[in-house]
């Protein structure tokens, strides 16, 4: 399973990047909103950063100017996936950018019906938002497995990105689910690692082993 990042955030990006576990970067215009530095700049610096995938999303909603802006952000670095919204307009743009080679991330896909008609229009990532899904008490991960049996009865090459993951669960469930990317906020990440029996195990370690070099003195 690949990780990606879900912030805009490049003191947060650096940390785990070094950790050797990012694959890619995902941003929205929320998450940029909260860095208060300019789009292009942030960007730019995030696609230096990390060698795979980064979505930049456009903030155009109609077709013209959102293909026009797709391909601006697509020029700000080699690896810059344009996050296009699921609409009419978007499936429209989606098309005519893979016709182009810029690829694009599908988001906000709430249905199984919008996934499999991004994958039809040609998105390279779709990004089925799980936790959104279950604040209306309906069930994300169920979707995230549903869309990855269409994919496969169809033989479509987007990738499923598991999205607003809000809990550790969510993670594992969407790995369950098939998902070949979670794109994971910083504040979760940090949670994977940590378990409190783990936690437990290295004290009682330290422990006895300042016990065993006392005794060996
Ligand atoms: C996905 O690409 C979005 O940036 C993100 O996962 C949205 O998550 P949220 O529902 O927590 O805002």
């Amino acid at each position: 399973m690949k990780f990606f990042l879900d912030t805009a955030n490049v003191e947060q990006i650096k940390r785990f990047n070094d950790l050797g576990l990012v694959d890619g970067v995902t941003t929205n215009p929320s998450l940029i909103n909260k860095e208060k530095r300019d789009f292009k700049e942030v960007v730019k610096e995030i696609a230096s950063i990390v060698d795979g995938p980064i979505s930049a999303e456009v903030t155009h909603y109609e077709y013209e100017e959102m293909v026009k802006e797709a391909r601006e952000l697509s020029k700000w670095a080699d690896n810059i996936v344009v996050k296009i919204p699921m609409t009419e307009d978007g499936l429209r743009a989606i098309n005519t950018l893979s016709k182009e080679r810029i690829k694009t991330n599908c988001t906000l896909i709430f249905s199984v019906a919008q996934g499999l008609l991004a994958a039809k229009a040609g998105a390279n990532y779709i990004s089925p938002f799980i936790g959104r899904i279950d604040d209306m008490g309906e069930d994300g991960i169920r979707l995230v497995s549903d869309l990855h049996e269409v994919l496969f009865n169809y033989d479509y090459d987007s990738e499923i990105i598991a999205a607003s993951i809000r809990t550790n669960k969510h993670l594992e469930n969407a790995a369950l689910a098939g998902a070949d990317i979670a794109t994971i906020p910083p504040s979760i990440f940090a949670k994977l690692f940590s378990h409190p029996l783990t936690d437990k195990g290295i004290y009682l370690f330290q422990k006895d082993w300042e016990e065993f070099e006392k005794r060996d003195k």
